[in-house]
């Protein structure tokens, strides 16, 4: 790549490459950069020339280059631009700076082309600093020339070159969607674009492709992808932003499992391609005989095929959709042993039809007063009303204000159901179901940090098998729970009238370290099954033809059998990268109130612009 990165330019060497092969007073070698640190030393200057692959030392010295050059090493100021020629030596006997890929060897310039000046910047052109977000994002190409930030382009970058590959050679054909599409009611809010030309008429950016990649089944295409841009009008959190990328794809003619199976594939051309260990090539041909259950802890490489589990199972075992998998703290259900005892809280929740979990924080019964208070706010933060506990002293001693209230028979019990040891701690949730599994799945993840539990390294897994609905209690009805575009499972189909609440989906979720990086499901391609589907969640014949005549037309013509998935790429690399926020691996990201702070956007428009669009502000 460096060498390739040589041709085409004014330069024959990039600043990061120098190495003491280079090292040769015959042969000029010619370097363009920008000017880091500077520093005179009696007579000598030396300057750190910054490129995107490196920084090279780059010595002015009165005995290598003309007066002229000498005098314009002395007015070099931060984040000009150079061109300099000059040879390569070995640095000096003890100059060399083991901490730099090029601390070996300094360019001895012999000729200097200021190809621009620069006013002072507004921060260091360096890794590390702490000035704040905003500031950074205002002078973001300031920013992105500092190495953490332009790695994340160049992993982005990597990324991408390698999902392109891997679908490539597996016969995708790569095919673009229109931005400027139809507003759908179901999902996110649609950012809208005005019709100058269909006054009063609106387009709305995608929120994905969905269903024109279903479109491109029913054309026959058989395998798409594409890299995606979606926009979403969410409120916005570290790990959301309002547009963001999908590797988004479809396939015709497979099952669940070739989905996955394909997926897995992909991944681990992408794990690789970013520099992770992967501990073997998954089995590309048939689909996968065994599915491996999913258990906890860190693993120095990623190994597949990759665990799979039950929605229920998740809910179940992490109280979350999208566990991190890397520690263990699982939730116990201790209903049955707390339905008659005498702590009312417990007895109260299962009764109301709620249930009782505790986790078993391993070697946590010396945390203090304060930080187990700590934690009882984080349940209550997600929707709990307390959260008891009980505190095993080093000689097995237990302490809590509830013990009293449970009588030492179910003391016991909950002992040897989450096998307690002296020295550990359990915390209780009792509530309904969603309540408790909100609540202690915060306050498992806040464990995980108060305890410094490892998880390093990174875990994937599925989570498989989704309801088909929700019940959205504000609109009193049920929606989809992935989108109404989900086939419902074979065996439930009888169900979608009488019960919607217990009709399966044939759905996936690809969960890295506790995020959601991907998800998908099969498709329903009978117009018949997608009318009655979308009567579940209430829409009249009427409403189901105006919103979505096309797709069910398109239905009626013959679509084959299909199902896909889309990745989400800005947490895939975030995740990848090691970084915070999704903010970090875009060049231009939003910032939380959905602003460019270096454009300003969005912007008030012009009266005139309005009037074009037949738009008055109220
Ligand atoms: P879904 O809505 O689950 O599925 O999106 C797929 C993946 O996209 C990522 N993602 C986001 N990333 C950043 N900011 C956001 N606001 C955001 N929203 C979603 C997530 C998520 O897993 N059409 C379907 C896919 C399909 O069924 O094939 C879809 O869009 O990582
Ligand atoms: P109380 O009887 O309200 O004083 O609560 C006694 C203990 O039970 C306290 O530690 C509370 O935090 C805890 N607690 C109260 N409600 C719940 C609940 N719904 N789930 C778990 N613990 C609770």
């Amino acid at each position: 790549m460096t060498s390739y990165l040589n041709r085409y330019s004014m330069h024959t060497r990039t600043c990061g490459q120098l190495r003491t092969e280079d090292a040769d007073p015959t042969q000029d070698v010619i370097l363009c950069g920008w000017v880091g640190h500077r520093r005179d030393h009696g007579g000598l200057i030396f300057v750190d020339l910054r490129d995107r692959t490196g920084i090279a030392q780059i010595v002015f010295d009165p005995d290598v280059c003309s007066p002229e050059v000498f005098a314009a090493g002395e007015r070099m100021r931060p984040e000009w631009v150079l061109r300099v020629s000059g040879y390569v030596r070995n640095r000096p006997e003890g100059t060399a700076n083991p901490d730099m890929a090029t601390g070996e060897v300094e360019l001895m310039v012999r000729e200097v082309e200021v190809l621009n000046t620069s006013e002072t910047p507004p921060f260091a052109i360096v890794d590390g600093i702490e000035t704040d977000e905003l500031t950074r994002l205002h002078w973001r190409y300031l920013d992105i020339r500092r190495p953490e930030v332009l790695s994340a382009l160049r992993l982005r970058s990597d990324v991408a070159a390698a999902l392109h590959a891997a679908l490539n050679k597996r016969g995708f054909l790569e095919v673009e969607t229109p931005i400027l599409g139809r507003s759908t009611p179901e999902g996110a809010r649609d950012y809208l674009v005005p019709s100058r030309v269909n006054q009063g008429r609106f387009y709305a950016l995608p929120q994905s492709p969905q269903l024109y990649k279903q479109l491109l089944m029913v054309g026959g295409v058989e395998r798409y992808y594409q890299i995606a841009r979606c926009f979403r009008d969410e409120d916005l959190r570290a790990d959301r932003q309002p547009e963001f990328t999908q590797l988004d794809l479809e396939m015709s003619f497979i099952s669940e499992d070739n989905v996955l199976d394909l997926m897995e594939a992909v991944m681990w051309e992408v794990l690789e391609a970013a520099g992770v260990a992967v501990a073997e090539h998954p089995d590309l041909g048939e689909a996968r005989l065994t599915s491996v259950p999913v258990e906890t802890g860190v693993q120095d490489t990623v190994s597949f095929p990759l665990p799979r589990m039950c929605y229920r199972e998740a809910m179940g075992r992490f109280g979350n959709d999208r566990p991190d998998i890397r520690f263990g703290l699982e939730l116990v259900d201790i209903s049955e042993l707390v339905a008659d005892c005498g702590f009312k809280v417990f007895s109260g929740a299962v009764k109301a039809g709620g249930v009782v979990k505790a986790i078993n924080a391993k070697g946590a019964g010396s945390l203090s007063r304060g930080e187990i208070d700590k934690l009882g706010e984080v349940a209550l933060s997600h929707g709990a009303k307390g959260m008891a506990w009980i505190a095993f002293a080093a000689d097995g001693e237990a302490k809590s204000p509830i013990i009293k209230f449970l009588g030492s028979e179910v003391l016991e019990a909950i002992k040897l159901a989450l096998d307690v040891d002296p020295g550990d701690l359990v915390v209780f949730g009792a509530d309904s179901f969603d309540v408790v599994s909100a609540s202690l799945s915060a306050v498992r993840l806040a464990l995980a940090d108060v305890l410094g539990i490892e998880r390093a390294g990174h875990r994937l897994c599925w989570v498989v098998d989704f309801p088909l609905f929700k019940y959205d209690a504000e609109a009193k009805r049920f929606v989809a729970n992935h989108h109404p575009f989900t086939l419902v499972k074979a065996e439930d189909v009888d169900k979608l009238e009488t019960d919607p609440a217990a009709c399966g989906s044939y759905s996936y979720d690809l969960i890295m370290d506790g995020h959601e990086v991907g998800g998908g499901t099969l498709r329903i391609h009978s117009r018949e099954l997608q009318l009655r589907v979308l009567r579940a969640m209430g829409f009249t014949e009427e409403e189901a033809e105006d919103q979505f005549g096309f797709l069910l037309d398109a239905l009626a013509f013959g679509a084959p059998p299909h199902g896909g998935i889309a990745l989400g790429l800005d947490r895939l690399i975030m995740l990848l990268g090691g970084f915070e926020s999704l903010r970090d691996v875009i060049a231009f990201p939003k910032t939380s109130s959905g602003g460019d702070p270096l454009t300003g956007a969005p912007t008030t428009v012009e009266p005139r612009q309005l009037r074009e669009l037949g738009i008055r502000l109220s």
